[in-house]
């Protein structure tokens, strides 16, 4: 039986287009998702959009159109196209103004007040819609500029609005104990250690009920026994998880696909491991495999991001770099779980060095070396023994790298690769062996090293760069796909064909 892996990046708010925040997101489940498939895992990505409540609303009131012709446009012609720009392959792209994700919310909502779980009362609170969440003192800061001694959200940097209203709400705080033995129990459950501790620390405070409808608006999921009231943005948008793998009309596909491994950025942990897995344990469902919380990307110090005018594009990007170097980029150059700083400086010197300099041009020498010494067939020969060693050991660090959500270890194990047949390539000169009879058989050793290295190293990186990996490996001879070849095996492989031609994979950027 294959393992089931399914993985989900969070729905992304529609009111703007996307950023290089995003994208971070999008490839880092991405490059999880191919890797598990390669593997030969019963893999399901799944991403989309959460397009109810008042950011949105006000975000397409302000642009003069209803939230279902906004949401239409920015889903359309942005959201989407993002996708294809980075070469993701989501398997599902769920929108919550799904009629499937409207009939999977309605049928939870109502489980759970069967259940006991929700009731109606009064409620007083203060609420950022840039969040969309309800905040206590503790999660607020002092103002600065015009909101100057005022306390603002810390994330937003604006002051919040006061909600008082009759509610339907649910009862968060009979689970604490239960999501403290969760936590114990399941150590890997929250990733990594300093998101799981603050999670952990957030529920021994103690839990508060949450307030999960609203009704001074309407953009939003009608609560199924009260249609003045519209279900809190957060709690339906959770549910996409399950209302996109046949949730309560499909149990057969719910059993394959669920539980999911969520990736999600550290902000919105919280929502994740703290408020879901109540939900899923009030509702008698499987708690998810794991939430894991990346960092955030720094754009001069800061969160980037499109309220505060830092946001980049990625087509900003992509267009000079190319998308491969983009996802290699964000995928190694960060430690996925910190906080990184982007700036075009790091991306143009990593670019030039690991990918121009270090794998593009060691594909090229090794291919022309093949023409040149053996007509382009790869010598059928013994290749040296601490090279095979080096490859299987990098494939067993890659895999335990990826199992631990380490995707910049995984990429540093495939690169490890690389380097060191630079250095090895060096050291052995095969020009220098080609010139003497005597040493045919070490110029055939050296030269199939080096292509069962970058054929492995390939087929490695063939999650990180779907398109550079495959030139490569049809570049040293290797036969159809390359995401076909079993990623746990790359070391097994061994060039025996011919080699073709590498066109220029990472060509030199000139900096205007
Ligand atoms: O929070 N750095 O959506 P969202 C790194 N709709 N990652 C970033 C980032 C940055 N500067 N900015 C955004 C929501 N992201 C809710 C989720 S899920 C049921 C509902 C990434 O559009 C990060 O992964 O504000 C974040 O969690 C995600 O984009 C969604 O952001
Ligand atoms: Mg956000």
């Amino acid at each position: 039986m294959p393992e089931r892996f399914t993985v989900t990046t969070p729905i992304y708010y529609v009111n703007d287009v996307p950023h290089i925040g995003h994208a971070y997101n999008e490839v880092a489940t991405d490059v999880l998702a191919r890797w598990h498939r390669q593997r030969g895992d019963d893999t399901w990505m799944l991403t989309g959009t959460d397009e109810h409540g008042q950011k949105i609303m006000r975000t397409a009131a302000a642009n003069g159109v209803s939230p279902q012709e906004w949401t239409d446009r920015l889903v359309e012609t942005a959201w989407i196209p993002q996708l294809e720009l980075l070469d993701i392959a989501n398997d599902d792209f769920i929108r919550t103004t799904d009629e499937r994700h409207k009939v999977g919310v309605r049928i939870f909502l109502e489980r759970l007040k069967e259940a006991g779980y929700i009731y109606h009362g009064e409620f007083e609170g203060h609420y950022c819609v840039g969040c969309e969440e309800y905040k206590t003192p503790g999660d607020l800061v002092p103002g600065t500029g015009e909101f100057e001694g005022q306390q603002v959200c810390a994330i937003h940097s604006r002051p919040l609005e006061t909600v008082r209203e009759a509610n339907y709400f649910f009862k968060l705080s009979e689970f604490g104990d239960r999501l403290l033995a969760l936590y114990d129990e399941r150590p890997d459950y929250v990733q990594p250690e300093h998101v799981r501790n603050e999670v952990r620390q957030f529920v021994k405070q103690g839990l508060t009920d949450l307030s999960i409808s609203r009704n001074t608006f309407d953009w939003g999921i009608k609560v199924p026994w009260d249609e003045t009231h519209v279900v809190y943005v957060w709690f339906e948008a959770l549910l996409n998880y399950i209302t996109a793998n046949g949730y309560g009309v499909d149990e057969e596909r719910f059993a394959r696909r669920w539980p999911a491994t969520h990736i999600v950025g550290k902000d919105i942990a919280r929502f994740h491991a703290v408020i879901w897995p109540a939900m899923q344990m009030a509702a008698g469902i499987e708690i998810s495999d794991h939430v894991f919380g990346h960092g955030w990307l720094l754009v001069g110090g800061e969160k980037m991001s499109k309220s505060k005018a830092t946001g980049i594009e990625p087509k900003q990007i992509t267009e000079v770099f190319g998308v491969d170097a983009f996802r290699y980029y964000f995928m190694s150059a960060i430690a996925f779980g910190s906080d990184g700083s982007f700036s075009w400086e790091d991306l143009d010197a990593r670019y030039h060095s690991e990918l121009a300099n270090g794998l593009g041009n060691l594909a090229s020498r090794v291919i022309a070396m093949v023409h040149k010494y053996c007509d382009g067939v790869v010598p059928d020969v013994e290749i040296d023994a601490d090279i095979a060693t080096l490859v299987t050991d990098a494939v067993a660090r890659a895999e335990s790298a990826i199992d631990a959500f380490q995707i910049h270890d995984g990429v540093d194990a495939a690169m490890s690769i690389v380097e060191r047949l630079n250095g090895y390539i060096t050291e052995q000169a095969p020009w220098v062996l080609a010139k003497d009879v005597a040493q045919r058989e070490r110029l055939a050793a050296v030269l199939a090293s080096n292509v069962h290295g970058i054929g492995a190293a390939a087929i490695m990186l063939a999650p990180v760069m779907p398109g550079s990996a495959q030139k490569l490996w049809t570049a040293v001879g290797g036969e159809g796909e390359v995401a076909a070849q079993p990623i746990q095996r790359a070391h097994e492989w061994r060039g025996t064909g011919r080699v073709t031609t590498v066109p220029p994979l990472f060509p030199r950027v000139e900096q205007a």
